[in-house]
């Protein structure tokens, strides 16, 4: 991987290599004499930058958003804009791909990552990561491994045996060593009870000496555990800083023998080559908005092809624009462009899709029909903040929400060990019992109209950001229109775990004509469009969902929708899969994730037919939870998650056990049909194969589909259990009426398992099955 010349200098002082172990801030690495600091920055789905209040950033399409686009060469676009966007943020790093496996569909960070299947997973980020570093700009592939659901994620053993971990867990970040990626993040997790950053057998025996692994290994943020193991294993650096594990705790380690100089040196050389690897350079530490253009337009592309059409009855898509559209569900307007966590970038100029049909001179009328906020928004008025800290510095700050989150100090003048006196009023737009909700990071009071309302005096952990807040505590208070709420909250000086927040919400009592009015909109139009799903509370880093259900009143509001106009199309604006049991009554359902900037742009070009939606799925979706794999394991007695369903995750799952699902992995209709015929599978010498097809456009209107291959098996194995492995895919576009030959390469590795410590051929023979999803195939024998 290594293509520069080899910087391990025994020049450095050993004090400067101890430095560069761990991180002096959220973002930054220590700057020592061969090295300036080096600035990393989250991702998956953007290029955040240093603050969440900093520049906008262009806001990329999720993770599974990404994985149904089967589209390798478009995400490699993706991976170089990205690029290009941490340069606008002055980033060296970017904390990306998450390549975690979806083993449940309630995994509060699915839609970050690409995918169930470990396949399409490699295929994807190999190209994000190709794309990301031919750009100069580092990926931090995470988080390695195991770390599939959130449930105790600091904690959790993640107890998966080795032939799963390496044929399905490990295979992505096995992929993405040979594919060159310069850094890897480990887990929070355990892997079979041990800390994955202070794993030998994962860090040092195989990923360094088996895969050949020379880049930087960091810890997830606050995830390292001790001094000496973690670095013996190969942990390079502490993210963040100030360290807790590391400087003179590593001093300490070296004089008790504990550790050797070469250790420290070793990883410190690694820091440094991946700086000069990135071109880091002292001066370039401008956060910027980009606005580019060519990145708005792939954003747009990208989404488009990531949409999959799930069901479309009687053509019910594309409508024509000529039609009356009500636009209905709780975010229908503005659509949700992202999921919750680290991964949320402040999105750059985002397409609604209100406005987006408007301009295509739609008459749309929006109509909210219920509200999902799970946590009470935070309340928006005038407002003071008077920073201070333990030197006495007070710097004062205007904002208009009550809404903070801080992972460094808040503003120039003040330390990061800070407190916060907030005071200012809001005018209430309507009477009647106000929803208040409170919750923060660590000590926090606050008092409305004078009288206390909440008093977090023992501060609690393991709800709210990140695991390190508190839960969310609520009360009514009676309020009257157009009379100032005053509200007060003190946030006083404390020790903190690296993220200090408070939120002070407030919700206006909701109309009782919420609901009726929305169905009486869609009994009025032609079409009525329902856009439902989920947001950035209900999928978020640090908690699962507890059910692939819809929140709140929104399969009501759509059967209600259906029953008064039969043009209903349902629009799944969700990170993943969510339950429909309205499937029956509506005409068409599009699944559009979490598609980033554009959302708009993209829904209303799909809509309107002036482009086709051509994602398939990359998870299956169920019928129920209780068909998934991993639901007899899910989440395990609290310290560990036994990996029981082994191979079968995802589609194998549902194959193997004649599990129906709801639509099948790989499924997706456009705006066209089509044929395979002609089938063909030639051997290659180094036992791949070739398995062509001719593809033929059946219908009236040019249109791309997803050849998709799969290997089977039927020897006597006993420990063959998936009945199908996903193995690779083409995606061609073909002119009406005409016909394109796609081959697809399986190579070895294809046929492969892990058996008795190595990779082998099992006995027996290996049918390939070619066809449009994993539920519609045909065989190909050699
Ligand atoms: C997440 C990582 C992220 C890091 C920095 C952690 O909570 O697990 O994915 O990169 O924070 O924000």
């Amino acid at each position: 991987m290594t293509d520069l010349p080899d910087t391990s200098t025994n020049r450095r002082p050993i004090d400067e290599s101890i430095a560069l172990l761990a991180g002096v801030d959220t973002w930054h690495t220590a700057a020592v004499s061969d090295s300036p600091p080096i600035r990393m920055s989250d991702g998956p789905a953007g290029v955040r930058g240093t603050s969440w209040e900093g520049p906008s950033s262009a806001s990329f399409p999720c993770g599974t958003a990404l994985g149904a686009t089967f589209d390798p060469d478009l995400v490699e676009l993706v991976g170089r804009a990205l690029g290009r966007e941490a340069h606008g943020k002055s980033a060296h790093v970017l904390l990306a791909p998450t390549v975690n496996l979806h083993r449940t569909p309630i995994g509060g960070r699915n839609f970050e990552c690409m995918s169930e299947d470990p396949e399409l997973t490699a295929n994807i980020s190999d190209a994000y990561v190709r794309g990301v570093q031919s750009e100069r700009v580092a990926c931090c592939i995470k988080h390695f491994v195991g770390n599939d659901t959130e449930f105790n994620r600091l904690t959790i053993s993640s107890d998966i045996d080795e032939r799963v971990l390496r044929e399905l867990y490990l295979y992505p970040f096995e992929r993405a060593v040979a594919a060159g990626v310069r850094s890897i993040m480990t887990g929070y997790n355990r892997l079979n009870g041990l800390f994955c950053s202070e794993s030998e057998w994962l860090l040092r025996d195989v990923l360094r000496a088996e895969w050949g692994f020379d880049g930087v290994v960091c810890s997830d943020w606050f995830g390292t555990h001790s001094t000496a193991a973690a670095l013996r294993a190969g942990l390079d650096i502490e993210m963040p800083g100030p360290t807790r594990f590391r400087g003179d705790l590593i001093r300490q380690a070296l004089d008790a023998g504990e550790i050797t100089d070469d250790h420290i040196t070793r990883a410190a050389d690694r820091i440094v080559e991946l700086g000069r690897w990135a071109r880091v350079t002292e001066t370039g530490t401008d956060e910027v908005s980009l606005h580019d253009l060519e990145t708005r337009q792939l954003l747009h592309r990208v989404a488009m092809s990531s949409f999959v059409l799930l069901q479309n009855t009687d053509a019910m898509l594309p409508i024509r624009s000529d039609r009356t559209v009500a636009l209905i569900g709780p975010s229908a307007s503005t659509g949700r462009l992202q999921g919750g966590g680290s991964a949320k970038v402040s999105p750059e100029e985002p397409s609604g899709i209100t406005d987006a049909l408007q301009a295509r001179g739609v008459d749309v009328h929006w109509e909210r029909g219920c509200h999902i906020d799970r946590t009470v928004p935070a309340a928006s008025g005038e407002f003071t903040v008077e920073y201070f800290d333990d030197d006495g510095n007070v710097v004062t700050d205007h904002v208009q929400s009550l809404g903070f989150l801080w992972q460094q100090n808040p503003t120039d003048g003040i330390a990061w060990r800070f407190g916060a006196r907030i005071s200012g009023s809001f005018v209430p737009d309507v009477s009647g019992e106000w929803e208040f909700g409170f919750r923060a990071v660590g000590r926090a009071k606050l008092v409305v109209d004078g009288a206390v309302a909440f008093d977090l005096t023992e501060p609690e952990t393991g709800e709210s950001f990140f695991g390190f807040g508190s839960r969310e505590h609520t009360a009514s208070v009676s309020l009257t229109v157009g009379t100032p709420c005053r509200v007060e909250i003190d946030y006083p000086i404390a020790d903190h775990p690296g993220i200090r927040a408070v939120v002070a919400g407030a919700r206006a009592p909701e109309p009782a004509d919420l609901f009726p009015d929305a169905v009486a909109s869609a009994g009025r139009a032609d079409v009525a469009v329902v856009v439902v799903g989920t947001n950035d509370e209900w999928e978020s880093e640090a908690e699962d969902r507890t059910t692939i259900d819809l929140p709140g009143r929104q399969n009501e509001l759509v059967a209600a929708v259906a029953a008064v106009n039969s043009n209903t199309v349902v629009i799944v604006n969700a990170g993943s899969p969510v339950s429909m049991p309205w499937l029956g009554d509506v005409a068409a359902v599009m699944q559009i994730w979490f598609p980033g900037g554009l959302l708009g742009a993209a829904v209303a070009d799909v809509l309107l037919g002036e482009a086709e939606p051509t994602g398939r799925l990359p998870v299956t979706f169920p019928k129920q939870l209780s068909d998934t794999p991993a639901f007899a394991f899910y989440p395990g007695d609290g310290e560990h998650a036994v990996y029981g369903e082994g191979l079968l995750i995802g589609h194998r799952w549902y194959d193997t056990h004649h599990i129906e699902p709801l639509f099948p992995f790989g499924h997706g209709l456009g705006y066209t049909t089509f044929d395979l015929s002609n089938h063909h599978i030639r051997q290659l010498d180094d036992g791949g194969v070739d398995v062509s097809v001719d593809v033929i456009n059946s219908g009236r209107r040019d249109g791309t589909t997803v050849v998709q291959a799969y290997v089977g098996y039927d020897g006597e194995h006993p420990e063959m259990a998936p009945t199908r492995r996903f193995a690779g895919s083409a995606k061609p576009l073909v002119a009406a009426g005409s016909t394109e030959r796609v081959t697809i390469r399986l190579p070895r590795r294809a046929f492969e398992s892990w058996l008795d410590g190595g990779w082998v051929v099992p006995e027996g023979r290996h049918p390939v099955f070619v066809g449009l999803s994993s539920r519609s195939l045909t065989r190909v024998d050699l």
